[in-house]
């Protein structure tokens, strides 16, 4: 038995190389990673890009305490102010971190307009904020938070779509509402620009802040640098991961001047968080990530969603429906999708699933079109044995 506590249901398949969008397993096989870490490789494995910074800031420093100055932090953050909506950033190392960094910043931002009893968040049911207690709570799942009781107060919750009961749930406590703009457990549900617009509006109308969590669908996954920009809205709050440390863990939260300024020192920190070769990476990933790559995203993304169409349009039992926007793509089966995901495994295509029969689909964000294709055959392959 593994010293490995159980809580993963992990498949029988480990690796010892990747390469781009490859994966080389200790069995000698080789496979196609449409997984990627679940959006994390930016640029697939061993990017020499990063593998170089990461190499020359590893002989340099690798850490010092968040006590002192960090230039390599303090230059990612003045890039990814320069290319968002964001005035400040907070690193971080995960993802959770970074939504309960975010709900600790919306609850700050009050506390320090003299409006303490302004704490409430309200969240969409079954949404994905991360694992730890406040991000389960959060996140509204029964499934998540079974046994990790008591409750942790504070989350308001309504289900995807239903803009009344949203409307309903603000009140007098409500600091923010917290959405994915892309769900991506939650099976890649987009959510649409008109909606996230709206949203802005109730939000300014009542006064609360908007956290848009771009965890898993920022950092060009969308095909822009941050999904919500498709609906050209200011968030107050954004909590980043996955992608922006390209396998490296690194978490932040951006935000505005506006909140930003509540965070005084004391109120947060991080031993780990923003570290010098964290940092390096997350610079070296941003090197890459240009307007050339990001219209490369929306360009093979259209040919992939369309060709998956297709296929869809051939096997009308099989695929239900195809979702994602980029890069983050979802395929919707009638059935539960465990079998299909088995067989593409079977056919060295790996793939991740998401909430309702969805089998995401996650290729690097620099992927070639003749991988796509690769792709695209083994999903047929499979939809043909299945149908
Ligand atoms: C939208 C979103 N938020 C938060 C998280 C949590 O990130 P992490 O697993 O790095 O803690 C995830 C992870 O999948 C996510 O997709």
């Amino acid at each position: 038995m593994s010293a490995l506590a159980q809580n993963y249901k992990r498949k029988n398949l480990a690796f010892t190389k990747g390469n781009g969008s490859f994966l080389v397993a200790t069995n000698g096989n080789k496979y196609l990673d449409f997984v990627q870490g679940i959006a994390v490789n930016s640029f697939g494995h061993a990017n020499k890009h990063l593998i170089k910074a990461m190499a020359k800031q590893s002989k340099k420093l690798w850490h010092v305490s968040n006590a002192f100055k960090i230039p390599e932090g303090e230059r990612l953050a003045k890039r990814l102010v320069a290319k968002t909506f964001a005035d400040s950033v907070i690193f971080q190392n995960s993802g959770a971190e970074a939504t309960e960094t975010a709900i600790k910043v919306a609850r700050r931002y009050f506390y320090s307009k003299g409006k303490k009893h302004k704490n409430r968040i309200i969240c969409i049911k079954n949404s994905f904020h991360g694992r730890t207690i406040a991000a389960i709570h959060a996140s509204g799942s029964k499934k998540m938070t079974q046994g990790f009781g008591p409750k942790v107060p504070g989350f308001d919750h309504f289900e995807f779509g239903d803009h009344k009961k949203l409307k309903k749930l603000i009140n007098k406590n409500t600091a923010a509402v917290m959405v994915e703009t892309i769900m991506g457990e939650g099976g890649i549900k987009v959510i649409p620009s008109w909606c996230i617009k709206s949203l802005r509006q109730l939000c300014d109308k009542k006064g609360i802040l908007l956290i848009l969590d771009e965890v898993q669908c920022g950092i060009g996954r969308s095909g822009k640098f941050f999904a919500f920009e498709y609906s050209k809205v200011k968030p107050d709050i954004v909590p980043i991961a996955k992608g922006i440390g390209g396998g490296f863990p690194i978490g932040a939260v951006l935000m505005t001047k506006k909140v930003a300024k509540a965070m005084v020192p004391g109120t947060h920190g991080s031993t780990f968080g923003g570290n010098p070769l964290a940092m390096a990476v997350g610079n070296a990933v941003l090197d890459q990530l240009n307007k050339n790559l990001l219209n490369r995203v929306k360009k093979l993304s259209k040919y992939f969603l369309f060709e998956l169409n297709s296929l869809k349009k051939k096997y009308p039992k099989i695929i239900k429906d195809v979702r994602g926007m980029g890069l983050l793509l979802g395929l919707q089966l009638f059935n539960d999708q465990t079998n299909f995901i088995k067989k593409l495994m079977e056919n060295k295509l790996l793939t991740i699933r998401a909430a309702d029969n969805v089998i995401r689909i996650l290729p690097p964000l620099n992927v070639k079109k003749s991988e796509i294709d690769m792709a695209l055959r083994i999903i047929e392959r499979v939809c043909k044995q299945l149908n």
